[in-house]
């Protein structure tokens, strides 16, 4: 997968009883967890994200149903489906994402690195295309 970008597997206790998985900060998630929200009730053909933050880390995990995650990093883009509440995906700074085909009922939980900050989020593609360059330029 591209820089920035990461798979988290997370535990699952599966018994009779259901299945249960824990998430700690700086455990399971490398960061301290500031904030969390969730996105549910998403129509299924609309599409939510389109943006990049420059600082903010976050873990984004599908608790019910499936959400596709397109990832860009200015270069390349990536995809991953979130089907299954153990599988997480840690997006770091100056990654823009896509969040599509969100199936009925489904709930994207978002873990994020930083309270919300508006002056974080690049919002517009090329804007992101160009700071990207720099960033990753520098970054290698
Ligand atoms: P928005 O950035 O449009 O969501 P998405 O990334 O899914 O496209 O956020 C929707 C609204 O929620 C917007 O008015 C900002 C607000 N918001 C907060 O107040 N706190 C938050 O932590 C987040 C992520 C959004």
């Amino acid at each position: 997968m591209m820089q920035n970008v990461k798979d988290i597997e997370f535990k699952e206790f599966k018994d009779e009883r259901g299945c249960l998985s824990a998430i700690e900060a700086e455990r399971d998630v490398p960061f301290k967890i500031e904030r969390i929200y969730y996105i549910t009730k998403v129509p299924g053909h609309l599409e939510r994200g389109f943006h990049s933050h420059r600082d903010l880390e976050q873990v984004l995990l599908c608790l019910n149903g499936s959400v596709r995650i397109r990832v860009d990093n200015g270069t390349d883009r990536e995809e991953v489906l979130l089907d299954n509440p153990a599988k997480g995906l840690y997006i770091g700074p100056m990654i823009w994402r896509e969040m599509a085909e969100f199936s009925e009922g489904s709930v994207l939980l978002v873990l994020a690195s930083h309270h919300y900050d508006a002056s974080d989020y690049i919002k517009d593609y090329a804007a992101f295309k160009e700071e990207a360059q720099i960033f990753w330029r520098n970054e290698k």
